[in-house]
């Protein structure tokens, strides 16, 4: 299956090979409930959703967690989230934010890029710590964990997953490569409590519950 863009931002377009990397696990362990955490704009989450449709025809469900906003530089710093509204491109940047005034990270424009599968969306706005508390984490057979990347976050958020998810339930965690974020950390402390974690390259690793 490609990996569309839809003209919105997303770190995989300068790495088509970990996109593709991340649908072809989907696509071999058939999730029908599936959890994203940190959407951004939505990119991935429209990209899963294709995926699970071509599987699950209209039978399954996926959950997204982000805070849906522009911009908060003190928690974008801490968590190395780097958004803007500016799309490199600047024919697009015309398009989007200056006539259609379209903010791509909103909970709104989001939405409508899933519109086509709403019925199986589910999107929550808040931190993870907060949000997955929400979620029943006893039904989610594959997480794709791209949210906070500070090694508070990514361990807490890690935590919360491995306490409810089930026994070889997936975790997938992106950029597990960046050495100055805090994932590579909070998931090689997970060794021995897991039944395996594997690198599926440089910047994906997955992580058997
Ligand atoms: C790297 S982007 C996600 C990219 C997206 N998965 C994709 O493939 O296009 C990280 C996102 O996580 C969100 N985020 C950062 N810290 C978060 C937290 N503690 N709770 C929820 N979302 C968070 C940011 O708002 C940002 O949109």
């Amino acid at each position: 299956m490609k990996f569309n863009f839809y003209f919105r931002k997303s770190s995989f377009k300068k790495d088509l090979s970990s996109a593709r990397l991340l649908l072809s696990e989907i696509e071999k362990y058939k999730p029908i409930n599936f959890l994203e955490v940190g959407v951004f704009q939505g990119v991935t989450s429209r990209n899963v959703c294709e995926m699970l449709n071509k599987i699950h025809k209209n039978n399954f469900k996926f959950v997204g967690i982000d805070f849906f906003e522009d911009r908060n530089l003190d928690l974008d710093n801490k968590e190395m989230t780097a958004k803007h509204n500016k799309l490199s491109n600047p024919i697009k940047h015309f398009i989007f934010n200056l006539i259609l005034k379209k903010d791509l990270n909103s909970l709104k424009s989001v939405k409508g890029l899933l519109n086509k599968f709403a019925p199986c969306v589910e999107l929550l706005r808040g931190s993870s710590d907060k949000q997955l508390l929400k979620v029943d984490l006893q039904k989610i057979d594959f997480v794709f964990l791209d949210g906070g990347h500070s090694y508070e976050t990514v361990s807490n958020d890690l935590k919360i997953l491995i306490s409810q998810i089930k026994k070889n339930k997936i975790i997938i965690c992106d950029d597990y490569d960046q050495v100055k974020y805090g994932v590579k950390k909070a998931v090689d402390e997970l060794k021995g409590k897991v039944s395996e974690i594997i690198s599926l390259n440089d910047r994906l690793v997955k992580i058997i519950v």
